[in-house]
């Protein structure tokens, strides 16, 4: 038996049901809803040669043939013993406290070569029979669970898809023979189930807490209303809610009895700590605390909608698989109407940073609803920070305090979010917790060392692994931050607001100095919640140890997301649009000067201010665009938009020249080579330099790109499709929602031609 933890313990892939013999004769001991499914299943896909139903009364067994759940069925073990061997196994599916009686004939009557596994909710008290009654585990036994069930009960209760897509979870044992478990493993894949291993005490102990204990409140609750006089008319009137929540107090009673009885100790470890729990629930509404309300609630919204986390003991659970999403783009199309594209990355990543950082409230409006911000939202909810919303933009954020995080569960997991890891990073440096910030495969690959090496200068205690720094950064609570005076070493809004935002627990000023302009949505945010910072040239300063105050904060929307739909009207002829209340910050509108000055029609209009960042309209009609030298001033200023202006270039007449751009090879992906790589394939003479790219404009063709998982590379060759002249396909488009949700959405609305597929 392996000592992985819970959390590593996936060992077999789920896969679709086999149409072959797994099984030669299946005998199933205990013909109820579990094992009569499992017979039943298996038959139906053609898994084995035959079942043999084993129960305690000819009636069960006369039903279970009816059903056609069994084909022969006997009142003991030993009747059918001697005709099994080899290739043949035994499913015990008794109540769990029976187990045992039925391991003792299965050390009598069973040969060696029978495999043998089980079904019971328990695997400790289950491992403990085994043992008395072969006086050691035997190598044919694979003890197991299936995580499936249903309130209902007995042979009439069968049904064969019970097991589709359910974890099976197995406990081998040291001992256990490779070749009986695998065939228990193929079995359960053949009806549908995800194998997974785990140990004996982990299972017992996960189990308890998801399981067990709710199967106990559930009977409890039931009970206590039921015998209540005053409640004697609640049955009536419970509609969903409680039928919901107490559905499991239909299951088998002699069934739970078992089970608790069989798992006291992991089943009364998780009572207590629910009881203490509900106990200071009770105290909160005695005392009309609201706060700790909707703390306890808004945290257990979350993890119910992610609910898996708790078995894996995780702060959020990573997406195991992401999905395949690749867009069909049919060439042509139009460009016309209104639209409001959503709000600002990284205004919203900031706005629950600092927001939870505040002393008070903090009601944001227009937050981008995008994974990203959302992972750093998850971050915050996870240190214990109440978090209401988001629903439609809208976000309340119940402030800590600087210095009133708490400690995660486990790990940060950011996702796909460069902003989140290295802005917490600079964070997390000036707790008293430890904490560890992971990310996704993209994000894994990503330089960290660019924080790192700030924020140990800083007296902070962070490594990354390997000499490129790469993720997980581990951080260690408790460091003395010192102020630094930091010059960066490259143009980066991230590691300025880093150092500036560990510069938060510095005693004394820290200043960083940009070798170019950068975004300064860090600097004017922290003084809209009325922190001092100083701005003098290329150099913004801040002394530790303040407060932030909480406050209303209007995202505007995203000139990034904004920036597609320029550059779709700008080469598209005829089209005629207009994208609402975009944030106009200096440091973000490089891509309307790039564009300008190939030629772009954007009039800029309704120019205003919102909550301290300009906000305009930009109407954008078709205009012919020219090849030209993008300024390397403008590179910071644009920094992420450059896949879409790739495609502008590729309309455009003559040739267009980046450099100084080396930047674009760390972010989501190496955005020069995706982008070279998918222009070429379109038929563009693209030729990709170290810090840039040369591109001659000309006629795009079709064909299939990879995106390489990077949501802006999915998109910009999603308008590159309009001046196409064949289907464009674009694989791994599923991170688009990192950034841009609703862009399918919004594309189809002003005319694009787009289907997702699957
Ligand atoms: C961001 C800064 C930029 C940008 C990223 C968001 C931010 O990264 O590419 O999408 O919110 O600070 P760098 O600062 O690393 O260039």
């Amino acid at each position: 038996m392996g000592t992985s933890s819970a959390a590593s313990t996936a060992l077999h892939q789920s896969s679709q049901p086999a149409a072959q013999v797994v099984v030669n004769k299946l005998v199933v001991i205990g013909i109820g809803l579990i094992g009569s499914s499992l017979a039943a299943g298996l038959k139906a896909r053609g898994g084995c040669r035959e079942v043999i139903g084993i129960a305690r009364s000819m009636q069960t067994i006369t039903q279970a043939k009816a059903l056609g759940v069994i084909d022969r069925g006997f009142l003991s073990l030993e009747e059918v013993a001697p005709e099994l061997g080899e290739g043949d196994l035994v499913f015990i599916a008794v109540p769990t406290l029976s187990v045992a009686k039925v391991l003792h004939e299965c050390a009598r009557f069973l040969p060696a070569s029978v495999t043998i596994t089980d079904g019971a909710s328990v695997k400790g008290s289950v491992a403990q029979a085994v043992l008395e009654a072969y006086g050691a585990v035997p190598p044919q036994l694979v003890l197991g669970h299936p995580i499936a069930g249903s309130e209902k009960s007995g042979v009439t209760a069968v049904n064969p898809s019970l097991y589709e897509r359910h974890r099976i979870i197995l406990t081998p044992q040291a001992e256990t023979s490779p070749v009986h478990l695998q065939r228990v493993v193929e079995m359960w894949r053949a009806v549908g189930g995800d194998v997974v291993e785990m140990p004996i005490d982990v299972h017992d102990d996960v189990l308890a807490s998801t399981s067990h204990l709710p199967h106990a409140i559930a009977y409890s609750l039931v009970d206590t209303l039921a015998h209540d006089s005053d409640n004697a008319d609640i049955f009536k009137y419970a509609a969903g809610g409680f039928r919901d929540f107490t559905r499991i107090a239909s299951s088998d009673p002699l069934m739970w009895h078992d089970i608790m009885k069989a798992n006291r100790e992991c089943v009364l470890a998780s009572l207590d700590l629910f009881t203490a729990n509900l106990a200071r629930l009770r105290r909160a509404i005695a005392a009309d605390d609201g706060e700790y309300m909707l703390g306890v609630f808004t945290r257990a919204k979350e993890a119910r909608d992610h609910f898996t986390r708790l078995i894996n003991k995780q702060a959020f659970v990573p997406k195991m698989q992401s999905k395949e999403v690749t867009y069909i783009m049919q060439p042509g199309g139009n460009v016309q109407g209104k639209i409001r594209v959503p709000g600002d990355k990284s205004m919203s990543h900031r706005s629950i940073m600092l927001g939870s950082l505040a002393n008070g409230i903090t009601e944001v409006e227009g937050f981008l609803e995008g994974e990203d911000a959302l992972a750093t939202l998850q971050a915050f909810r996870d240190m214990g920070v109440v978090i209401e919303g988001p629903v439609n933009g809208k976000v309340k954020i119940h402030g800590v305090g600087l210095n009133g995080l708490k400690p995660p569960a486990g790990p940060l997991y950011v996702g796909n979010s460069g902003t989140s890891m290295r802005l917490l990073a600079g964070i997390l440096a000036g707790q008293q917790f430890d904490s560890v910030l992971t990310g996704d495969e993209s994000l894994s690959k990503r330089p960290m060392n660019r924080v790192v090496k700030p924020l140990q200068s800083m007296g902070a205690n962070i490594s990354a692994e390997g000499e490129k720094g790469l993720p997980p950064l581990v951080i260690k609570g408790g460091a003395k931050l010192n102020p630094i005076n930091y010059t960066l070493p490259m143009a980066s809004a991230q590691v300025k607001s880093c150092v500036l935002l560990a510069g938060l627990y510095a005693e004394g000023e820290t200043q960083v100095t940009e070798p170019a302009p950068t975004r300064d949505h860090t600097e004017r945010m922290l003084r809209g919640f009325g922190y001092e910072v100083a701005s003098l040239g290329a150099t913004a300063k801040l002394s530790g140890g303040g407060k932030l105050a909480g406050g209303k904060i209007d995202v505007p929307a995203d000139i990034s997301s904004a920036a597609f739909f320029l550059v779709a009207a700008s080469i598209t002829p005829d089209s005629d649009l207009t994208l609402l209340h975009v944030g106009m910050n200096p440091t973000r509108v490089g891509v309307i000067n790039i564009l300008r000055e190939m030629g772009a029609n954007i009039e800029v209009q309704n120019a205003r201010e919102v909550g301290g960042e300009p906000v305009a309209d930009l109407r954008v009609k078709y205009a012919p665009l020219k090849g030209i030298n993008i300024p390397e001033d403008q590179v910071p200023l644009a920094i992420d938009e450059f896949p879409v202006l790739f495609v502008a270039a590729s309309c455009a007449e003559g040739t267009t020249v980046l450099t100084g751009a080396e930047e674009l090879r760390v972010k989501e992906s190496d955005r020069i080579q995706s982008m070279a790589d998918g222009l070429i394939t379109l038929g563009v003479v693209a030729k990709p330099t170290s810090d840039g790219i040369v591109i001659e404009g000309g006629t795009i063709g079709g064909g299939e790109v990879e995106s390489h998982g990077d949501h802006r590379i999915a998109m910009a060759f999603a308008v590159a499709s309009l001046r196409a002249t064949a289907p464009i396909v674009i694989k791994n488009c599923a991170n688009v929602a990192t950034s841009f949700p609703n862009f399918t959405e919004l594309a189809t609305e002003v005319g694009m031609n787009l289907a997702v597929s699957p």
